[in-house]
């Protein structure tokens, strides 16, 4: 079967039959109806890409078949068979869109032949043009659902490393935590102490407007800001009297002895010197140590943190005394404020306390910096 069908319309057999003639070596495969009615039944059984049509028929006229034609097969090549007498009618059906060409009649056989082989390249062409449309389409459709996969791959493994991260970083301050407590379990005076410390020190740093990044480094080094007291004597540490001179002396070094343990963990590089000047006076003088650092040369989280041990030191209980009120940390910060704290720190704390009353200082909060922040 040819690639390239032919409809001709025309009631005189005559016509037809030497329409055929003409296109006899055309490589096309021609098929002719008698009646407008008759092609158009033809057309939605047998499709044909071009079809030839007389304009003077017994039961419509030409222009009317390929206008019916235009609406039931919009991709076929319309042309008009006409006589010079008719010559109007079927320029305006041209100039409607109803037809693509004319046809003169009579005709002359090789133009006849040249007019077929171009209404089929054209039919041809609008046919690959709509392919390739359609082509584009449901690729572009292809890459729209591509993107759309790719975009809920992204935020799916998005997800799951956050959720890595997440259970990293818990599984890290975990272990931090434990390291605390070993450190705290030197004396049972001081159990709990340093979680306390970490989680009233990041208390202050958020009323500070601290970034979130800075917050969590106040709680990791209030946890670990003790952890020196493992190279302390446990006497000294359980001591319950004052300490002389040389004891004195040897509790001074923790701080020391704190950064030093955690130096080798390249993760905890920036707490390192936040524990090892946890014992500085914001006035710079020889109360603090190790190094009489003074101010701003003092890391902020370290001044941040000498607060909050300042507080839960205070209002835990000692052998020799029972956890003291608040008032009197209240009034302990504010003579120290500007000497041994940080004014701005000391400030930050009474504020939090102020709104706080004794649930600054209630037992059983956790340090949650999600809970924290976005609470
Ligand atoms: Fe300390
Ligand atoms: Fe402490």
């Amino acid at each position: 079967m040819a690639e390239h069908s032919l409809l001709l319309v025309d009631d005189e057999v005559n016509v037809l039959r030497a329409l055929r003639r003409v296109l006899r070596s055309e490589p096309i495969e021609v098929r002719t109806a008698t009646r407008a009615a008759e092609a158009l039944t033809m057309l939605d059984a047998h499709p044909a890409q071009v079809v030839v049509s007389d304009q003077r028929m017994p039961d419509a006229t030409g222009v009317d078949l390929l206008a019916t034609v235009r609406e039931r097969h919009p991709d076929v090549i319309r042309l008009l068979l006409s006589a010079f007498t008719e010559v109007d009618t079927a320029i305006d059906a041209v100039n409607r869109g109803q037809v693509h060409r004319l046809i003169a009649k009579p005709w002359n056989d090789d133009e006849l032949r040249v007019t077929l082989r171009q209404a089929f390249e054209q039919w041809d062409l609008t046919n690959e043009v709509h392919r390739l449309d359609r082509l584009t389409r449901a690729q572009n459709a292809e890459l729209q659902a591509l993107n759309r996969n790719l975009e809920a791959m992204v935020q799916d493994r998005t997800k799951q490393l956050a959720q890595k991260n997440q259970d990293l970083r818990d599984a890290y301050v975990q272990t931090i935590r434990a390291l605390a407590e070993a450190v705290d379990a030197k004396d049972s005076y001081t159990r709990g102490h340093s979680e306390r410390v970490g989680v009233y020190a990041s208390k202050i740093a958020r009323e500070l407007d601290f970034p979130k990044a800075m917050i969590e480094r106040v709680y990791i080094a209030g946890l670990l800001h003790d952890v020196g007291k493992i190279g302390v004597r446990d006497a000294i540490i359980t001591k319950p009297d004052r300490l002389d001179d040389e004891e004195t002396a040897e509790m001074r070094r923790h701080p020391e002895i704190g950064a030093r343990i955690l130096e080798p963990v390249r993760f905890l590089a920036d707490v390192v010197p936040c524990v090892r000047h946890h014992h500085e006076w914001f006035d710079g003088s020889s109360r603090g140590y190790p190094h009489r650092l003074s101010g701003d040369r003092i890391p902020i989280a370290s001044r941040v943190i000498l607060v909050a041990d300042t507080v839960e030191a205070m209002t835990s209980d000692r052998p020799y005394r029972k956890g003291l009120p608040l008032e009197r940390v209240v009034s302990e910060i504010h003579d120290f404020s500007g000497t041994q704290f940080d004014p701005t720190v000391a400030s930050a704390f009474l504020r939090i306390l102020e709104r706080e009353g004794e649930r600054f200082i209630r037992r059983d909060q956790k340090f949650d910096i999600y809970a924290f922040i976005e609470g």
